[in-house]
């Protein structure tokens, strides 16, 4: 396996609308390897072949056992020519990109989705998710189509540096050692560095 270089925003390949896959064989299989893994490295919690140079539909989704609440099981998925059949509600969150390194901004997603799409034994898959997974799943599938988050930005909203947001929790953490529990749920922050797909 290898970890490959990641494409970052201003390359043509993140604009093209990505090819769908017809054989899945040994050199597919080997890319959804090392896509994992230079997903894992990065860190990040999801990664499209176009990100890596590679302009054919494939994606794959990496959440931590309990990424969102308690018992969450490990998420670890790999889909070949991923397709959203069903989207349901709407919530806006903050959003990262590989891509895109150091910025976040806000994003609306549908908040339940059913993904149909191949595995890469050439299965036909289906998979429903919900929140945290569903986001990552849509933001991927974006990707595919030449779509980056931040063509999806809400109104009134601008990206923010993620370095401002670590910055300021640390300034607090050396200002009030003993400080309360803070008023403003900061979470977010924390979980931007971690969350980029
Ligand atoms: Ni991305």
């Amino acid at each position: 396996m290898a970890i490959l270089e990641i494409v970052l925003e201003g390359d043509p390949r993140l604009r093209q609308k990505a090819t769908k896959i017809k054989t899945v064989d040994g050199a597919l299989r080997r890319l959804a390897a090392d896509m994992r893994e230079t997903m894992l490295a990065a860190p990040g919690v999801g990664l499209a072949a176009p990100q890596v140079g590679v302009t054919r539909r494939m994606i794959v989704v990496h959440l931590p056992a309990g990424y969102a609440e308690e018992g969450d099981p490990e998420i670890d998925w790999t889909l070949i020519n991923p397709e959203i059949v069903r989207a349901q509600g709407r919530e806006v969150d903050q959003e990262g990109c590989l891509s895109i390194p150091g910025w976040v901004g806000d994003v609306a997603r549908a908040d339940r989705i059913t993904v149909k799409g191949m595995d890469l034994d050439g299965k036909g898959v289906r998979i429903k998710a919900e929140g945290w997974a569903a986001r990552v799943l849509q933001h991927e599938i974006d990707h595919l189509d030449g779509i980056l988050y931040v063509d999806r930005l809400e109104p009134d909203t601008t990206l923010r540096r993620v370095s401002d947001l670590v910055d300021e929790d640390a300034l607090e953490d050396a200002d009030d050692e003993d400080r309360p529990e803070p008023m403003v749920d900061n979470s977010a922050a924390h979980r931007s560095d971690e969350t980029a797909a």
